[in-house]
């Protein structure tokens, strides 16, 4: 298992990190919006009711001193539950984003292995997760292997 940088840490996420860089870790991945803390913590007690996100941040507090947001690195791991395979649980993993900056230091391989390490805990049988092909190499290092074809329908 890969090591974190010396002082990053990783937690779950809190209500706190709304203002410590989580949302713009995610704009690494994609289009976020804008929205107040109000909302977002609305979001967090949502998710955490459900009982079945786990999403998880990498922090390193020594970048607070150069002015700058502590969070480098997020993901997510979805729990469903099933009626086959026994009443089996699969595992999605989700927007996982490392920040630009930061990318290259091992910090994604990190993230994928504990949701991994979660998703076995809780029972999954398997994990899985959508990607671009520019990524498919990231995630074979991280021990997934190509399997089936993603379908989509935007509204
Ligand atoms: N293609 C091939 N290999 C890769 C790639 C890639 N795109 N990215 C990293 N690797 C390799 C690394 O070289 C390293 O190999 P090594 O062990 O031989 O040295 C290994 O994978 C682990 O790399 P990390 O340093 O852990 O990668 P990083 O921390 O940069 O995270 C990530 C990779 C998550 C893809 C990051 O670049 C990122 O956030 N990109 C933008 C957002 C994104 O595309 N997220 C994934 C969306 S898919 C989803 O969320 C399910």
């Amino acid at each position: 298992q890969a090591a974190l940088p010396e002082g990053y840490k990783l937690r779950a996420l809190e209500k706190k990190d709304y203002n410590d860089g989580f949302l713009d870790c995610l704009r690494v991945l994609t289009t976020v919006g804008d929205f107040s803390q109000e909302k977002y913590d609305a979001q967090f007690d949502k998710l955490k009711a459900q009982e079945s996100y786990y999403i998880v941040v990498i922090e390193d507090p020594s970048r607070v001193a150069e002015g700058k947001k502590p969070i480098v690195a997020t993901g997510a791991l979805i729990i469903e539950h099933k009626f086959i395979h026994s009443l089996g649980a699969v595992g999605h993993i989700e927007d996982i984003a490392v920040a630009k900056d930061q990318q290259g230091k091992k910090l994604g391989l990190r993230l994928i292995h504990a949701l991994d390490f979660v998703a076995e805990k809780v029972g999954c049988y398997k994990s899985i997760l959508d990607c671009s092909e520019a990524n498919e190499g990231f995630y074979i290092k991280c021990g997934f292997r190509r399997a089936g074809l993603q379908m989509a329908h935007y509204y």
